[in-house]
């Protein structure tokens, strides 16, 4: 078994994708161990998740810091102090300052629900049916310091149906997340990732041509 890699997890909502990595630990196919969950909000839902799986919580409210900073540097503290290795940021809603990038430099991701470079920001399902694409998805990228820009480590891919809606579209994509989030993560545990420049080379990959989706179907 590969070993088990301590990570946090930053949270600020529902935390549905906390919810995954926790189950995928506990269904022996992710190799981590939750160190910490850090929440920057107290009444973040993903916060009784946590404390229900027995984790440790820190909630850090940023109206306590004068700056982005020096909130940064104290979550950083945190997450030295308890031997994080791997940050996962899990609805996390706030950017990150180059203090923070640089202590996790390549150990910081982050998932996006729309394939990226596609739609960056937020509320970007309701973006991506405005613009009428046929398939979006999400993304799971290494965190740099412009914001949903950093490598490409996994998407996934959802079709886009005519009688959809920012709700059914939004359930789509994060069933999908809650698959590749704990399978990136995986891929670094068994120290498969490699960021060369802007691209994420991932050690003994197979290929499928067959992998083609048309939409709508021909
Ligand atoms: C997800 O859609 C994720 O892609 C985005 O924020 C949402 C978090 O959902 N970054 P949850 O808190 O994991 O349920």
């Amino acid at each position: 078994m590969t070993r088990q890699v301590p990570i946090g997890v930053l949270i600020s909502g529902s935390g549905t994708n906390l919810q995954a990595i926790i189950d995928a630990i506990d269904a022996q196919v992710l190799d981590a161990r939750i160190e910490v969950v850090v929440s920057n909000k107290a009444d973040a839902q993903g916060l009784a998740r946590a404390k229900k799986h027995r984790l440790c919580t820190e909630v850090v409210d940023p109206k306590g810091f004068p700056s982005r900073e020096a909130y940064d540097q104290a979550v950083v503290e945190i997450l030295q102090r308890r031997g994080v290795e791997l940050v996962v940021l899990a609805g996390f809603m706030r950017l990150l300052s180059p203090v923070f990038v640089k202590s996790y430099s390549n150990r910081i991701m982050n998932i996006h629900p729309a394939l990226l470079p596609a739609f960056p920001g937020l509320r970007v399902q309701k973006k991506a049916l405005e613009h009428g694409v046929r398939f979006s998805g999400c993304t799971v990228h290494f965190v740099n310091d412009e914001c949903d820009e950093g490598p490409i480590i996994i998407q996934a891919v959802v079709p886009v149906f005519a009688n959809d809606n920012e709700t059914s579209l939004t359930a789509r994509i994060l069933q999908q997340e809650h698959r590749i989030y704990p399978r990136a993560i995986q891929l670094y545990a068994e120290g498969r990732l490699h960021v060369v420049g802007r691209q994420v080379l991932i050690d003994h990959l197979t290929t499928d041509e067959s992998q083609v989706l048309i939409q709508p179907p021909l």
